[in-house]
């Protein structure tokens, strides 16, 4: 096993090419926005690296972020003498504006930081279920689970935890004035920057599904022509179907009670009279695009059924509805402004939390709740209040990982399918062998299963982490373990623990500074582009957290994930999530800090982007490489990397009962600390991710 000492890291030079346009405190303020964008924008095309055999290693520190301009505005707070936090908070802020699909203002996250004093801390800044919330609120009459409903629009969205996250790590930790984190994010949005080609794609990709919400289309849509001999009547007519069809054929059965009715403005009404408004000039050439893609129904049925399919279902093309217009896609490289957002940054840069939960900007998410038939009140969003919580505490093989606790259930799964793991000989297992693939995806298959069972808000339900975390507990799980056969998931159920009360886009980046305190933080809106619902007037989308609630015992969300009663809705409560930020140290030093996206993925592939580190001695770009599996007990199947196990290895695991399907699993941005005490990134080839480091 690899025995790797940490040197204290060096002093930090603080030289790069944009030092010399900062001034220490006045930072961005006094510099002219437009050069700032452009230098940043420059950067982050220019230098795009991802080796596995030369990994760049950083003296002083290093911002590894799913985005290249939010990577530079973090790695620039650290050289204008911010710490690891401050840089955190600004990376939050720029990835709101240049990473709509995750970086948010109106969705949540966690952070952990290990700060160079020994402090470890962790930050639950999970959205919320609003006050008017309850248990069924996705079920009609009859019992059938609304499942749009949960997935897109105004009854999707919990009460957002990102400004109160980011006050509260800055009141803590921060060190640079708080409007100066802010003011990178708003220069990116008012001044624009250039979308790079996954920016220009994913807002393509999933135009169709702003057609319902007019703020939506305003700053998500790119601005279209109206071609000329169009029938564009006929379109919208054509999008309406596509958007409403299975919530109209819900609805419909669901007549009777106060829930449908509210069911019927949120699917129906309020989306029928936006895109009906939307039969003139740029809104209905907007339309005809929208109804060149799926909608919700294939993208929610693949994700359903399918959650290895996440890649492809933004960009399904729905046959059915041929059009002979198209409105302009966005390009690589147009500059994209967002004014709106940049005035809601700029109340948060002045005002704090009050600047976001109160005044102007509450009342825009509150009246775009009334339009669409939701249910956040101001009340709510005076209510919501971040939590530090204790982080969980796992040990392995000399090294300790502190990770971010529940409503995070990849604490207790990664603690979990470690102690699994150790009930074997690990030593002698080869990493991309048959044998490891299927210990680790037996131990999966059984971490999951508790999951379900056993995991969701602890200030609700009386998770049992430590009892699930026993090593005797892994044992009693590992008994029906056999390394020649897979356990079907229908012969594996939740284990059993004393009840004792113990005290399709996510965005993970880390951050290591000078002074070696380390942050990783996983923030997200749940599916890309959340709820699709932008609030009007502030430039920014709601999430759709809500569909992380078990919202019918037994019914899967769009990861395929089931739940139970300790997951139920409940007014208040923060849904169960498997967002994962992860800090590795030995000794008290840091070794790592680790995160992801991809819903239920980032728990696996987090974890063995650790264990390749700590138990196959693979550096930062290796360990984000290497091919990873995924199973989360139901839908019973073994996910692997695309072209990545070999047929022999694959026939190996099909000989031990095995099902197999490939996707792509997830994307990690890590730090990895080498043996000479250098900060070396680790950026998921399966994204564009960037690190941005001095
Ligand atoms: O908290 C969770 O587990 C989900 N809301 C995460 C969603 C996600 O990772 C989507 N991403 N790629």
């Amino acid at each position: 096993m690899p025995n790797i000492t940490v040197s204290p890291y060096l002093p930090a030079s603080a030289n790069s090419s944009l030092g010399s346009v900062y001034t220490r405190t006045t930072l961005l303020r006094k510099m002219p926005h437009i050069l700032l964008i452009f230098a940043l924008s420059l950067l982050a095309s220019s230098s795009i690296w991802a080796q596995v055999g030369w990994n760049k290693a950083y003296e002083n520190g290093l911002v590894v972020s799913a985005e290249g301009v939010a990577s530079e505005v973090g790695r620039h707070i650290l050289q204008q003498g911010g710490n690891a936090v401050d840089a955190a908070i600004a990376v939050q802020f720029a990835l709101a504006v240049t990473l709509p699909r995750a970086g948010n203002l109106g969705g949540g996250g966690f952070m952990v930081a290990h700060m160079a004093d020994g402090t470890v801390a962790s930050l639950d800044f999970r959205e919320r279920a609003p006050g008017l919330a309850h248990r069924d609120m996705y079920l009609d009459p009859d019992g059938k689970y609304l499942s749009d409903l949960s997935k897109t629009g105004a009854l999707a969205v919990g009460v957002p935890g990102t400004v109160d996250g980011m006050v509260k790590a800055h009141a803590r930790f921060g060190s640079l004035p708080w409007e100066d984190l802010v003011a990178p994010a708003i220069a990116l949005a008012r001044e624009g920057y250039a979308l790079s080609y996954s920016q220009a794609s994913s807002l393509n990709y999933t135009g169709s599904a702003f057609a319902p919400f007019e703020a939506s289309r305003k700053y998500f849509w790119a601005p279209c022509e109206k071609p000329s001999g169009s029938t564009n009547t006929a379109m919208a007519t054509n999008v309406v179907k596509a958007t409403n069809t299975a919530m109209a054929t819900n609805v419909a059965k669901a007549t009777n009670t106060a829930m449908a009715t509210n069911v019927a403005k949120a699917a129906n009404t309020a989306e029928v009279t936006n895109v009906a408004k939307s039969t003139n000039a740029a809104e209905a050439t907007n339309v005809a695009k929208a109804a060149n893609t799926s909608t919700s129904n294939p993208t929610n049925a693949a994700r359903a059924n399918d959650p290895g399919a996440e890649a492809a279902i933004m960009s399904v093309k729905d046959p059915e509805n041929p059009t002979d217009q198209v409105c302009r896609a966005f390009e690589e490289g147009e500059h994209f402004q967002q004014n709106d957002l940049a005035r809601t940054l700029e109340a948060v840069a002045e005002r704090g939390r009050e600047g976001f939960y109160g005044g102007w900007v509450a009342d825009r998410i509150v009246q775009t709740m009334e339009k669409y038939d939701g249910l956040i009140s101001h009340e709510d969003l005076k209510a919501y209040e971040s939590v530090w919580r204790e982080p969980y505490v796992v040990d392995f093989r000399g090294y300790r990982l502190h990770i971010m606790p529940p409503p995070s259930s990849g604490s207790i799964a990664v603690g979990q399918i470690l102690r699994m793991m150790e009930t074997q000989e690990l030593d002698s297992l080869e990493h991309h062998s048959a044998a490891y693939y299927h210990l680790l995806a037996e131990a999966m298959r059984r971490a999951f299963a508790d999951r379900a069972h056993y995991l969701g808000d602890p200030d609700f339900y009386p998770v049992p982490s430590k009892a699930l975390g026993e090593s005797d507990y892994a044992a009693e799980r590992m008994a029906s373990f056999n390394p020649g056969q897979a356990t079907p998931s229908d012969n594996i159920r939740h284990g059993e623990v004393s009840m004792i009360k113990e005290s399709y886009e996510t965005t993970h980046f880390s951050i290591i500074d000078a002074q070696g305190n380390a942050v990783g933080i996983t923030t997200t809106l749940n599916g890309s582009f959340g709820s699709k619902l932008a609030v009007d007037g502030a430039g920014f989308l709601l999430n759709n957290e809500m569909d992380d609630f078990s919202a019918q015992p037994g019914t899967p969300n769009m990861f395929g994930l089931l739940g139970g009663e300790a997951n139920a809705i409940e007014p208040g409560k923060r849904m169960l999530s498997s967002m994962t930020p992860i800090i590795v140290s030995k000794d008290g030093q840091v070794r790592m800090v680790a995160g992801a996206a991809g819903g239920p993925r980032i728990i696996t592939a987090t974890l063995q982007n650790v264990l390749n580190v700590v138990l196959f001695d693979m550096n930062a770009q290796q360990a984000n490489a290497a091919p990873r599996i995924h199973h989360q007990w139901y839908p019973d199947r073994l996910l692997f990397d695309p072209m990545s196990l070999s047929a022999d290895t694959q026939a190996l695991l099909r000989a031990k009962g095995h099902s197999l399907a490939q996707t792509t699993l997830a994307r990690v941005h890590s730090i990895v600390v080498d043996s000479q005490g250098r900060l070396t990134g680790g950026v998921d080839p399966r994204g564009d991710g960037y690190a941005a480091g001095y």
